[in-house]
């Protein structure tokens, strides 16, 4: 099979075609022959060697067919892809069953492809650690990220009332289109400046350990906040001292997608069925803001890099 491996850590040249044996029927594993997959900063920060893991093949999720049963469409995420066991950059690859879902979709393999990590994730993120509910007001930082538009989509189809966050105020029209109330500049002050300081209900906080404090701060009494997402860099917080920075009364959650497979978080936890019937239904606007061939993987890598993917990017294989 052709494949995608990285030599050495760098930037995107370090991703190298090359032919591979497709993957063996192993008991307890699916074979996939990959029809698209998803881009993620995970398989960026591989790359760089900035990732705990990283498989030979990257590659953390992926839409295809069960070789074994024929016409069997299935979604694959986490569960070691790409980190302990070859990923989905390739045309095959073997995940572990509890990390395959099957999706009877007639969403062309592009649109299907937006699906599995960005919304598994957000989805656990609102409706698990966040335990958002109908007439809520939620706040996502990193909103006009893939994972925010996620997010900002699945909120306002459940009721819920959202501000989302950019650094650019070009950008705001976009997740107004989305369905959120209004939006915020992003920036590390926000619990300053933002009207319902006191008053939020939540936080999905994806600019990350930068801010999470800051998103805490504005939290009401019994509010929650969800780190998520590190799009202003993976530095630790330095100096964090409870008893001066953290407000009483909050709550703050993390959440992880390695999980999923796990004891304690089934993938059947998520309702991916669902998810991809609302988005053919046109209720959650999830079409990729970029689509690419298999043979253009390094160009995709450059354009996220560069922060300018504007939503998620898949990669389609003939
Ligand atoms: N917890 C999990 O399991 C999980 C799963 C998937 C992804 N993630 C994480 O979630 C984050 C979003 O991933 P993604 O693939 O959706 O990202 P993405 O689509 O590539 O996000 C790009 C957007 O991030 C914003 N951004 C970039 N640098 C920023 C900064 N320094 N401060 C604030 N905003 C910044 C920009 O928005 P503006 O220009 O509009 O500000 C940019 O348009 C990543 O950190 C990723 O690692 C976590």
């Amino acid at each position: 099979m052709r494949a995608i491996v990285i030599e050495k850590f760098g930037g995107p040249d370090s991703l190298v075609y090359t032919e591979l044996p497709d993957p063996e029927p192993r008991t307890g594993d699916v074979v996939i022959n990959i029809k698209a997959f998803g881009l993620n900063h995970a398989e960026m920060h591989m790359r760089r060697g900035e990732w705990a893991e990283a498989a030979e093949v990257i590659g953390i999720e992926c839409v295809g067919l069960v070789t074994s049963c024929p016409g069997a469409k299935v979604a694959a995420l986490m569960g070691g892809l790409g980190r302990t066991i070859n990923g989905s950059y390739a045309e095959y690859t073997r995940a572990p069953v509890s990390n395959v879902a099957s999706i009877e979709s007639d969403l062309p393999w592009a649109e299907l492809a937006v699906v599995p990590e960005t919304y598994a994730t957000a989805w656990t993120c609102l409706f698990r650690n966040l335990e958002i509910a109908p007439g809520q007001t939620l706040v996502v930082r990193g909103a006009t990220s893939a994972f925010g538009q996620a997010a900002v989509n699945l909120a306002v189809n459940a009721g819920v009332r959202v501000i989302g966050t950019s650094r650019d105020r070009r950008r705001f029209a976009l997740l107004e289109e989305l369905g959120a109330d209004r939006a915020e500049l992003e920036g590390p002050d926000l619990s300053e400046r933002i009207a319902e300081a006191k008053q939020l209900d939540a936080v999905l906080d994806l600019v990350g350990n930068s801010t999470i404090l800051d998103s805490l701060a504005m939290l009401r009494r019994g509010g929650r906040a969800c780190l998520a997402g590190w799009l202003g860099g993976l530095d630790p917080i330095s100096d964090f001292n409870p008893l001066l920075q953290m407000a009483s009364g909050v709550y703050l959650t993390f959440f992880g997608s390695f999980v999923f497979g796990k004891p304690g978080f089934p993938l059947s936890d998520v309702p991916l069925q669902e998810i991809a019937e609302q988005v053919a239904a046109g209720r959650l606007k999830a079409k990729p803001s970029r689509v690419f061939r298999f043979e253009d993987v390094r160009e995709a890598h450059r354009v996220m890099e560069a922060g300018e993917a504007k939503g998620k990017m898949v990669v389609v294989l003939d």
